[in-house]
């Protein structure tokens, strides 16, 4: 498989893979009640069905073809776990997305770099948010962090 066609599918992969965990982690975090914080994750995910849109697009555009497998999400059985799995996730995928932006530029293919690069941004953001979080969970300690949370 062409090296772009491949990366592109193996971005496609781990954006299903995280959709999947983060959706769960929305639903387990709610179910604690804290609805705030879902409420606040939900948006920091928004962003990503459309992620995967542009993907799919930029490797239907290259003559690509979709083809790829999704590996088990890794989901967190409490808010603590939820945020810690996607924390890991998050962590991962920012090594991840500069190496595909290495691999698209030593492909001379600016283009798909650009737009890894844009998806790199938002991601580090939702790094930074889950950082903070994780911090003020281990601060405030669960009761208090999950009634500043509800
Ligand atoms: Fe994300």
């Amino acid at each position: 498989m062409n090296k772009i066609h491949q990366l592109l599918n193996e971005m496609l992969a781990v954006y299903w893979q995280a959709g999947i965990q983060h959706r769960s982690h929305v639903a387990v975090i709610a179910a604690e009640g804290a609805a705030l914080l879902a409420a606040e994750m939900e948006a920091k995910i928004a962003d990503e069905p459309e992620t995967i849109i542009r993907l799919q697009n930029r490797l239907l555009d290259l003559g690509g073809k979709i083809e790829f497998t999704v590996k088990q999400p890794d989901i967190g059985m409490n808010l603590r776990e939820a945020l810690q799995k996607d924390y890991e996730l998050q962590k991962n995928a920012r090594i991840g997305l500069n190496q595909w932006a290495e691999t698209a530029a030593a492909e001379h293919d600016a283009t798909t770099r650009i737009l890894i690069e844009e998806i790199l941004a938002d991601e580090e953001e939702h790094l930074s948010w889950l950082e903070q979080e994780l911090d003020l969970l281990e601060k405030l300690g669960e009761p208090l962090y999950l009634s500043k949370r509800m």
